[in-house]
């Protein structure tokens, strides 16, 4: 009885140390793809949070991630995400994304990320890329991420992505510097005992035109919100003639009108040209963007976005019909002010 308990716990025994053997043989052969073992630490990396949007952009380079999309593809040791940049139509770059590779192998493996650049998504996709010897597993998983991004993005209508996109950032961004929407024709939303356009007496508003490559702001103090062509809530602001931001102005669909908190930020804006320097880059100050792509700057705690309507008309002398405006620019060496109407089509308070 005694001797075959013994016999079992020694077949037992030995059974669980040929599997084990036969388990670490394996492991073994498919990690000497290099003729060398490696048993090296993993690159214990925190997997990252798999975006559902495989898009996104940053200025005008659209940017794949195969968190998601390469799900179903195997390296080594799980997924091996790459992201793909790609700028007019061409890929400019191609990076991995953390992953538990063997990291001795996937630092092999990484050579091959230069073979894509300057092609087209779909020259891409046909582009036969050898796997990289001794590192074959991790080098055709990221051959195979870089092809699904590649196709991704031959098929993918990218003026709606980047729409997307856009509206997206910019609801992020308003959100994160504390924005909320507000309804211009509600005075309540407007913040108490506002002023709107202040006068020679008051530091005024910004006004602000541009895209997100260049745009300029200055200060102003006459303007008007109020009702036009149907209950449309609307602006009116005037832009004299030398102004760096009237040739904004007239380039540029929208634009927007900020109070800020902080009278200095007024006052600069008022006394220097954005032709002798960016402004807002002098003051610190953060630019965000719209959906429509309006610049407006983070800190201001009131942002009203406009659309011209009706802009770049220039005050003709022969309808002034009292001496003020006569007297106005008697000695103006700024030049008569231009008018521009635009249509209220979003607002933020903080
Ligand atoms: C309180 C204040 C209000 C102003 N209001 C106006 C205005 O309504 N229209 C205008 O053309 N200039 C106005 N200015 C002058 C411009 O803000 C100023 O000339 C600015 O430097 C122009 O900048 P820019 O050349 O970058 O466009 C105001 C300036 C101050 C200080």
């Amino acid at each position: 009885m005694q001797n075959s308990v013994k016999n079992r716990q020694y077949w037992l025994r030995t059974t669980s140390l040929v599997v084990l053997l036969s388990f670490f043989a394996l492991l073994t052969a498919t990690q000497f793809n290099s003729g060398k073992a490696v048993f090296s630490a993993r690159n214990h990396v925190a997997a990252l949070n798999a975006p559902d949007d495989p898009v996104r952009f940053s200025g005008d380079t659209m940017i794949v991630n195969t968190t998601t999309l390469g799900k179903g593809i195997q390296g080594f040791a799980g997924n091996v995400p790459v992201e793909v940049y790609i700028l007019n139509g061409k890929v400019v770059k191609v990076t991995a994304l953390a992953n538990n590779e063997t990291p001795g192998f996937f630092q092999q493996a990484i050579r091959i990320l230069d073979s894509w650049t300057g092609l087209t998504p779909k020259q891409g996709v046909a582009k036969k890329v050898d796997a990289v010897s001794g590192a074959t597993y991790s080098s055709d998983a990221i051959v195979a991420n870089v092809r699904a991004a590649l196709e991704y993005a031959d098929k993918a209508d990218v003026k709606a992505l980047r729409e997307r996109g856009a509206s997206q950032s910019s609801a992020q961004d308003a959100q994160k510097y504390g924005f909320k929407k507000i309804n211009v024709m509600s005075m309540e939303d407007l913040p108490a005992g506002f002023s709107f356009f202040t006068g020679d007496s008051g530091h005024g508003l910004l006004l602000c035109s541009g895209d997100r490559q260049r745009s300029n702001a200055m200060t102003i103090g006459w303007g008007a919100l109020g009702t036009l062509w149907g209950r449309r809530p609307a602006v009116t602001v005037y832009v004299a003639e030398k102004r760096y931001t009237r040739e904004f102005m007239d380039k540029y669909e929208y634009f927007t009108i900020m109070h800020f908190p902080d009278n200095k930020v007024v006052d600069y804006m008022g006394t220097h040209s954005g032709r002798d320097g960016d402004k807002a880059q002098a003051l610190g100050l953060h630019t965000l963007y719209t959906e429509n792509g309006t610049p407006y700057y983070a800190e201001a705690d009131l942002v009203i976005e406009c659309r011209v309507m009706y802009g770049g008309e220039q005050f003709d002398p022969k309808h002034y019909r009292s001496g003020v405006p006569r007297k106005q620019y008697e000695n103006f060496p700024a030049g008569i002010h231009y008018q521009y109407i635009g249509e209220v089509v979003n607002a933020w308070k903080k």
